[in-house]
């Protein structure tokens, strides 16, 4: 199989890198607009496979042809959150990248899984959907993943257990709006709200949702080690035809009351990319907070328009 990464910066660069890891694929292209960025940074990956053990082909390019036949793409172009700076603020400008770099993708490989991880991920997602014009299966964002790692991290931090044991669910979108949810989090199979009061819960909601803006804040720009990681995985899932389920941003067509929007819900992945959205009953508190979130989408769907017909 062969996997492409668009942009070749922090985030790309480290998803390459991790799905190159896993020694699962044949082949991992990285490609940027600057011309020998991705060339460098994927010959260093690869000089770094006899350490790492990997037999992954990793190559660098600027050119379009060199990814054709791609099973699946990760697409990080864009510009990253600098301090002061939403994710939304990005919007116009990533808009115009996304819609160029899937247009030459989609091309060459037309039968390839799109995985969106450029900011803001929901509306970039709807973007790369419409620049690709594949079947809503075949595109997705990268969030919930990260939100949920975040998430994940923080409880085994408070609580002082292993990671490996916290499974966890994070709906809505990509901003300061996502929706974690507490009933869904379980420690060993034990639900969170038996573990923790309500206010450390309330607490290590609230960093999660701004998890992002915590480390833009420290570092003046946003996060790429958990972020590669996290499209490395869903990319695990869809070669391994795992079957896994994960929070995803997928293509809403009623399910939890919204429709002809991509937001985070549980999905199933396999060699289909999406195989099924996961439908589960929320509480009518959980239903208003999907809203909230998902109007928020909507919103920078329409500011996206109004920029686009100005
Ligand atoms: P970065 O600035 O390190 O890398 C972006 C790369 O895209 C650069 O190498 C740039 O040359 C390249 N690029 C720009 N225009 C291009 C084009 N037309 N064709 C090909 N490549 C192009 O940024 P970083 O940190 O890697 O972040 C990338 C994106 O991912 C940002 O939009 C950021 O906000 C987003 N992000 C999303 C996350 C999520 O959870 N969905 C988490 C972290 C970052
Ligand atoms: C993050 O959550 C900025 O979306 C990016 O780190």
């Amino acid at each position: 199989m062969k996997v492409t990464v668009i942009g070749a910066g922090n985030v790309g660069a480290t998803a390459a890198e991790c799905i190159a890891r896993k020694d699962m694929v044949d082949e991992v292209v990285l490609i940027d607009i600057v011309e020998g960025l991705p060339q460098g940074k994927a010959l260093d990956m690869a000089e770094s496979a006899p350490i790492h053990l990997f037999d992954t082909r990793v190559t660098g390019t600027n050119d379009y042809a060199d990814t054709a036949g791609s099973d699946i793409c990760v697409i990080t172009a864009g510009l990253a959150r600098k301090p002061g700076m939403s994710r939304d603020d990005l919007l116009g400008k990533n808009a115009s990248i996304v819609k160029s770099v899937t247009e030459q993708f989609a091309k060459h490989s037309p039968n390839a899984i799109i995985i969106v991880v450029s900011n803001p991920l929901d509306v970039m997602t709807y973007v790369a959907y419409m620049a690709s014009g594949f079947p809503s299966n075949r595109v997705m964002g990268m969030a919930g993943v990260l939100d949920t790692a975040r998430y994940r991290s923080f409880i085994a931090a408070e609580m002082g257990v292993s990671v490996r044991d916290i499974q966890a669910l994070l709906m809505g979108g990509h901003g300061d709006t996502m929706v974690p949810l507490p009933r869904f989090t379980t420690i060993g199979g034990i639900p969170l709200p038996e573990l923790m009061d309500a206010e450390k819960i309330n607490a290590i909601v609230e960093r999660t949702k701004f998890g992002g803006g915590e480390i833009v804040k420290l570092m003046g720009t946003s996060a790429w080690y958990a972020p590669g990681a996290a499209a490395a995985e869903m990319v695990e899932a869809i070669v391994k035809d795992s079957g896994r389920v994960l929070p995803c941003a997928v293509w809403l067509n009623g399910e939890f009351g919204q429709k002809g929007i991509f937001v985070g819900a549980p999905t199933k992945l396999g060699r289909n990319g999406v195989e099924e959205v996961v439908k589960i009953d929320l509480t009518a508190a959980e239903l208003k907070l999907m809203e909230a979130s998902s109007e928020d989408v909507r919103n920078n769907l329409a500011a996206l328009a109004r920029i686009q017909s100005a």
